[in-house]
């Protein structure tokens, strides 16, 4: 069995890390094609050497751009590979637009797409990562879905039966696996001098947060009134930088730092005090490590965690309520008991390879025609 897997943007790499071991495991071949979105060496080859994932077979490098443009290159890229390639599988992850060209591809090829962290929806249209995630559940032939939710939303659209799989999440076996390795090679507690829990991590990159200006103040402004009591650490996504670069009467009040590695990541979500962000990723890393959350938007995906009390959300329309909201959530809210098995535990890789074994034809021949199509 062949598969070919599309990753591009930063959370890909750390959730493909955990099926690129488990098909290893499995002895499957994998053909991992980067299409460049990411291309900082701190947003993508730090994760290729200290996840120890194989080099990209090919990176397309396709770089920034408008979507249309972006997502248009891919398409044309990841096409002549699955021509060439001609695997039994293409594996796509989340919502970024190298998920849905990928999908996009290969859905016209014919080739079976399977996607993981299928079902997750935010109901706000506005994103294109609600786009991204709709189309790509929509062409996909096995949905991988993370939770009991992402499994209902997708039934309401129609999406159900044996190939919608319940697999838990990628991202926990992430940070069961790598959070023991962080806490062997990481020195960024040390390097940076920071204490546990004497600190709020933040992380900012939404393009709903970053391309309003006014939203973008709000944040910077709460931060940086939180920032007179306790440290605020805060690695800057590119995206944002150039953004937050002519407001120095906030930032100077903040710690920025560089994206780091995924490791360095870890050690700082475990310490912190609290994290707020608008990162999917970053949100459920707060679980799992047991470090309550502040969501910077009026909604997430990820809904069971506001539903437990261990991620609450906070739209930065205002500054104020931005800074009151941070400090309530510091005094108020419990450390997350991330025993509570909402994504399930910790073996989402091994089920997702067993499953596209169980669907290919090629190996197991009772599958014979019954690799299903929406
Ligand atoms: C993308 C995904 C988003 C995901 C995020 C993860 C889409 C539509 N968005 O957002 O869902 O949460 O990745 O981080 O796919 N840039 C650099 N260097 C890089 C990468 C980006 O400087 O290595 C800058 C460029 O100015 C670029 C901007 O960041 O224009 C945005 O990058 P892009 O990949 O388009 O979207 P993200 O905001 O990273
Ligand atoms: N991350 C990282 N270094 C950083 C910031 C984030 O390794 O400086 C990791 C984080 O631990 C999580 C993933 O990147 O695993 C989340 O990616 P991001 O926030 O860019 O995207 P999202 O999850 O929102 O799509």
């Amino acid at each position: 069995m062949k598969i070919v897997t599309v990753v591009g943007a930063r959370p890909q790499f750390i959730k493909a890390a955990v099926l690129c071991r488990a098909l290893d495991d499995a002895g499957l071949q994998e053909f991992l094609l980067h299409t460049g979105q990411h291309y900082d060496p701190n947003m993508s080859d730090v994760f290729f050497g200290e996840l120890g994932i194989p080099c990209p077979a090919k990176n397309l490098g396709i770089g920034s751009g408008a979507h249309g443009r972006q997502t248009g290159r891919m398409l044309e890229g990841i096409e002549q590979v699955l021509v060439d390639v001609k695997p039994d599988w293409l594996l796509v992850y989340g919502d970024t637009n190298s998920t849905i060209a990928g999908a996009l591809a290969a859905s016209k090829l014919h080739v079976p797409v399977a996607h993981v962290e299928a079902g997750l929806r935010s109901y706000n249209r506005g994103m294109p990562e609600e786009i991204n995630r709709i189309l790509t559940d929509h062409c996909s032939d096995l949905l991988f879905a993370p939770t009991e939710t992402a499994v209902a939303n997708l039934k309401q659209e129609g999406i159900d039966g044996d190939h919608v799989v319940q697999c838990g999440d990628v991202m926990l076996d992430a940070a069961r696996f790598y959070g023991a390795r962080a806490e062997q090679r990481s020195e960024i507690m040390t390097h940076l001098a920071l204490d546990d829990g004497d600190y709020i991590l933040a992380t900012v990159h939404r393009a709903e947060n970053t391309d309003d200006s006014r939203r973008l103040e709000a944040i910077l402004a709460g931060l940086a009134e939180v920032a007179r009591q306790v440290t605020v650490l805060w690695p800057v996504h590119p995206r944002t930088r150039p953004r937050i670069e002519s407001m120095p009467r906030y930032t100077e009040r903040l710690r920025l730092i560089d994206p780091v590695g995924y490791l360095d990541m870890v050690m700082l979500e475990k310490h912190a005090r609290l994290i707020t962000t608008d990162s999917g990723g970053v949100q459920k890393e707060a679980f799992f490590h047991g470090v309550p959350c502040v969501t910077l938007r009026e909604e997430t995906e990820w809904v069971e965690l506001v539903e437990s009390g261990f991620n609450r959300l906070v739209p930065p329309n205002d500054s104020a309520l931005v800074a009151e909201g941070l400090m309530d959530a510091m005094e108020t809210m419990a450390r997350p008991d991330p025993a509570v098995g909402i994504y399930g535990e910790g073996h989402a890789g091994k089920q997702i390879v067993e499953t596209l074994i169980r669907f290919t034809p090629a190996i197991c021949p009772a599958a014979d025609g019954a690799v299903p199509s929406n």
